[in-house]
C-alpha cells in the first residue's frame, strides 16, 4: 500500500514537472502582441530594389507581378512600401502622401492592392525623420496609426533612424500600443536593426523585429562600419537567436536579395534555404514584373517556404562547424528535421549530419528528401551525408 502511495506521489510530480516544462516552453514560443503573423509573414518590400523610386505605377505593378506570377498562390501576401512615400504633415499634423508619387492617394492604393486578394503595408520610423529624412512618426503614433487604418494598411514596418536619446523599447511599445488602438489588425515589424537586442524583450511588442543593420546583395561584405552586410555575415548573427521567434515574433535578418544580380543562383538558394532554416519573415525585395526563371523557383519553391511556415515555430540552429562547412536543423512540426548542409567555401566539399546530432531517435529509418532536387533520396538510417557544391547548400527533410 505504503509502495504504491510513494510510486503515486513520484508520479504524480514527475507528471507536474513535465507540464511545468510544457508549459515554459509554451510561454517562449508563444506571444504576438495583436495575434497576428503566427508564421512569418511573406511579401513584398519596394527597398532592397527601388530604393527611394516609389510611386503608385511600381506599387501597382508589383501587386499584379505578385498576382499574376504564381507567388500569391505560394503564399506570399503583403505589399510593402518603404520608406520615400511620405509628404508633408497637413496642417492638423495628418500624414500625407506624396502627391506627385501617389497622385491617386493612399485609400485608393491600398483598395488596388486589396482587389487582388492581398494585403498592403506601409513605413514609418520612430524618430522625428526616416533615414530618408521623410517625416517620422514621433509625437504623432496615435494619430499615424489612425490614418494608416484609415487607408486600410495590414503591416507596418517601423525604423530607426534619427532617433536621438529615445529609448527603444518604450519608442517600439507607443507605435505598439498606438497600433492597437486604431482597431485595425496590423502586423508591426521592428527595424531596429538589433541594436538593442529587441529579440529579449519585443515578443509582445512587435511581430518580427530586425536583427541586423541592413542587407548588402553580395556573398561577403561588410560595411567599414558595420552599416550594411553581405549574407554571410548575416547568417553568422543568426546563430544564437533561434530560442527568441516564436509563433507570432519573429526574428528578422532583413528582406530577400533574390533576383537582384549581386550573387549567383546557387548563392540565391543558400540564402533563401538559410531564411527558411531561420523561420524569417519572407519578403521578397527583387522586381516581381520581371522574374526570371530561375528567381522564380527560387521564390516559389513549396517545399522550401513550406520549412518557412512549418506551424511549429521552432527557428533552426548552427548544430555543426568545421571551416567553411556547416549543419543547421529545425525541428518541424510532426517530428521531422529540416537540414541544410551548408558550403560557405569555394570548393565542392562533403558534408554529412548524423541522427545524434539532430537529436533524432538513432535507430530510426528516416524518408530524406532533397528540397531543391525534389526528390526523395533512399531511406537512410543514423546518417546521411551529400557532396555540397561551392557557395552552395543542400537542404533537407528528414521525416519518421
Ligand atoms: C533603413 C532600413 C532599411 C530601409 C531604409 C529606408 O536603412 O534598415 O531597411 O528601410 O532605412 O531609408
Amino acid at each position: 500500500m505504503l509502495a504504491k502511495k510513494v510510486l503515486f506521489i513520484l508520479l504524480s510530480s514527475l507528471l507536474v514537472s513535465v507540464t511545468a516544462e510544457a508549459r515554459d516552453h509554451a510561454d517562449v514560443l508563444l506571444g504576438s502582441p495583436n495575434g497576428l503573423a503566427l508564421t512569418p509573414p511573406m511579401g513584398w518590400n519596394s527597398w532592397n530594389k527601388f530604393a527611394c523610386n516609389v510611386n503608385e505605377k511600381l506599387v501597382r505593378s508589383a501587386a499584379d507581378g505578385m498576382a499574376s506570377s504564381g507567388m500569391r498562390e505560394a503564399g506570399y501576401s503583403y505589399i510593402v512600401i518603404d520608406d520615400c512615400w511620405q509628404g508633408e504633415r497637413d496642417h492638423a499634423g495628418n500624414i500625407q502622401a506624396d502627391a506627385k508619387k501617389f497622385p491617386s492617394g493612399m485609400k485608393a492604393l491600398s483598395d488596388y492592392v486589396h482587389s487582388k486578394g492581398l494585403k498592403f503595408g506601409i513605413y514609418s520610423d520612430a524618430g522625428t525623420k526616416t533615414c530618408g529624412g521623410f517625416p517620422g512618426s514621433r509625437g504623432h503614433e496615435f494619430q499615424d496609426a489612425q490614418q494608416y487604418a484609415a487607408w486600410g494598411v495590414d503591416y507596418l514596418k517601423y525604423d530607426w533612424c534619427n532617433t536621438d536619446t529615445q529609448d527603444a523599447q518604450s519608442s517600439y511599445l507607443t507605435m505598439s500600443q498606438a497600433l492597437q488602438a486604431s482597431g485595425r489588425p496590423i502586423v508591426f515589424s521592428m527595424c531596429e536593426w538589433g541594436n538593442a537586442k529587441p529579440w529579449l524583450w519585443a515578443k509582445n511588442i512587435g511581430n518580427l523585429w530586425r536583427t541586423t543593420s541592413d542587407i548588402v546583395d553580395a556573398w561577403d561584405y561588410m560595411h567599414p562600419k558595420g552599416w550594411s552586410m553581405g549574407l554571410l555575415h548575416i547568417i553568422d548573427m543568426q546563430a544564437d537567436l533561434a530560442p527568441y521567434a516564436g509563433p507570432g515574433h519573429w526574428n528578422d535578418p532583413d528582406m530577400l536579395e533574390v533576383g537582384n544580380g549581386g550573387m549567383t543562383d546557387s548563392e540565391y538558394r543558400a540564402h533563401f534555404s538559410l531564411w527558411a532554416m531561420f523561420a524569417a519573415p519572407l519578403i521578397a525585395g527583387n522586381d516581381l514584373a520581371n522574374m526570371d526563371a530561375a528567381t522564380k523557383a527560387i521564390l516559389m519553391n513549396q517545399e522550401v517556404i513550406a520549412v518557412d511556415q512549418d506551424p511549429l515555430g521552432v527557428a533552426g540552429s548552427r548544430i555543426w562547424k568545421d571551416g567553411d562547412a556547416e549543419v543547421w536543423s529545425r525541428p518541424l512540426k510532426g517530428g521531422g528535421r529540416a537540414v541544410i548542409l551548408f558550403n560557405r567555401g569555394k570548393e565542392a566539399r562533403t558534408i554529412q549530419v548524423t541522427w545524434d546530432q539532430l537529436n533524432y531517435p538513432a535507430g530510426l529509418p528516416a524518408k530524406v528528401r532533397d528540397l531543391w532536387q525534389h526528390t526523395d533520396l533512399s531511406s537512410a538510417k543514423g546518417h546521411v551525408g551529400a557532396v555540397v557544391g561551392g557557395h552552395a547548400v543542400v537542404m533537407l527533410t528528414i521525416k519518421p
